[in-house]
């Protein structure tokens, strides 16, 4: 038995390869660096849905502006009960509001849901009423607006961009394997994104850079990383933002969202000390896990970027299913339109049922 399925194959997909050997992602076709900093998040949607929606419109853009005005109407049930929940667990239950479906005006509803629902929640915690969307806006500079209350730079909005299309599709991750497993059962794309969502929060997945945040705060200054770390792994913690179960060598979106940190100016000094507290980080994991290649993923300069970009920690999560959403629901009909339900089997270790004498 593998643990933690690593290595079983569990679908063929025409969608995504990580390669984690050599460090590259290809979404369907285009590496990493031929997406990252150039694509707008649209045009991703528009890589990963052809083929799979027969319904898809033209306009990629007009329909995901339409998508947000239509989703925002939900918003209203935000009660005091949700305000009271983290960020993800409030876009998650309005999310779930929506209905089930297994067509391309639902799927447009599920990619605008974590962008309009997460800017809303974050919003009312600040005790500020919600922004609606604007239509006529890119997906991320309507995000940011929506967030702010106030339009984002071309800079802001490119940086958010590159990070959208660089977490859109990643394989067959936890939250891409748990939408795909709830996408065979034809129980609808609601219900897989819902999935998605779900697996995503847990910190060994989508939930590392809100700590990553609080690491780096807590460190505070450069010369304090080695102890704060040390202590760490003493402890028995893990470092957030280091490791990965497929790549051994440096993630490459890592280094793609540092390029978008750079066009941040007023963040250089932030970067700079990050840097230093990466470099102790990395010096330090191999000294402790000599046999084990654990070096910096996706999640370290996201918490940077998303900092930058003025999401509050505890949002991170919401705005990593913001770009993988279009992920969740491109595997979510690639099961439904040519797989089987999947229904792996198990090993019984438990006792037998005592035989009579
Ligand atoms: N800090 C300290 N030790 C670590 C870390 C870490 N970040 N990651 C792995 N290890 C150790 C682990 O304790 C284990 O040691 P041992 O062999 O002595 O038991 C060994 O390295 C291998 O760990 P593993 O649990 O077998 O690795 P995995 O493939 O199951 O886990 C991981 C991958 C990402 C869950 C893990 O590296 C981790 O917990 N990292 C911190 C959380 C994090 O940054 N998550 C974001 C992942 S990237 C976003 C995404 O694509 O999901």
């Amino acid at each position: 038995m593998t643990d933690g399925l690593e290595g079983v194959v569990a679908a063929e997909t025409v969608l995504s390869e990580v390669d984690g050997a050599a460090g590259v992602l290809i979404v369907r076709g285009r590496s990493l660096d031929e997406l990252a900093g150039i694509a707008r998040y649209e045009d991703v949607v528009a890589l990963l849905f052809g083929g799979f929606y027969p319904d898809l419109p033209a306009d990629i853009p007009v329909a995901l502006g339409r998508a947000r005005a239509e989703v925002f109407a939900e918003v209203q049930a935000l009660d005091t009960g949700l305000m009271d929940r983290t960020p993800i667990e409030a876009m998650r239950a309005l999310t779930a509001r929506l209905a089930d479906g297994d067509n391309a005006q639902v799927a447009f509803r599920l990619l605008a849901a974590p962008a309009v629902f997460t800017a809303a929640v974050v919003r009312a915690k600040a005790g500020h009423a919600p922004v609606a969307p604007d239509p006529t806006l890119t997906h991320a500079a309507d995000i940011l607006r929506m967030l702010r209350g106030q339009p984002a730079t071309k800079v802001e909005a490119d940086a958010l961009d590159t990070y959208l299309v660089t977490v859109a599709d990643h394989g067959l991750n936890a939250s891409t394997f748990a939408a795909r497993v709830v996408a065979s059962t034809h129980a609808g794309l609601t219900s897989a994104v819902l999935a998605g969502i779900s697996a995503l929060k847990g910190p060994l997945h989508g939930g590392a850079p809100g700590p990553i945040i609080e690491m780096l705060d807590e460190i505070g200054d450069p010369a304090n990383a080695r102890a704060w770390i040390e202590r760490a792994l003493a402890r028995g913690d893990r470092l957030m933002g280091f490791g990965h179960r497929v790549y051994k060598v440096r993630d490459p979106r890592a280094d793609a969202l540092k390029s978008a940190v750079r066009w941040l100016d007023a963040r250089q000094g932030r970067l700079e000390f990050a840097e230093a507290v990466e470099a102790a980080a990395l010096a330090i994991l191999r000294a402790h896990k000599p046999t084990r290649s654990l070096q910096t993923n996706v999640e370290f300069y996201t918490a940077l970027l998303l900092e930058a970009l003025a999401f509050p920690p505890s949002a991170f999560t919401c705005v990593f299913a913001m770009g993988r959403v279009a992920g969740w629901l491109a595997h979510a009909r690639e099961q439904t339109t040519g797989g089987r339900l999947i229904r792996p089997a198990s090993v019984y270790v438990g006792p037998m049922p005592q035989k009579a004498a």
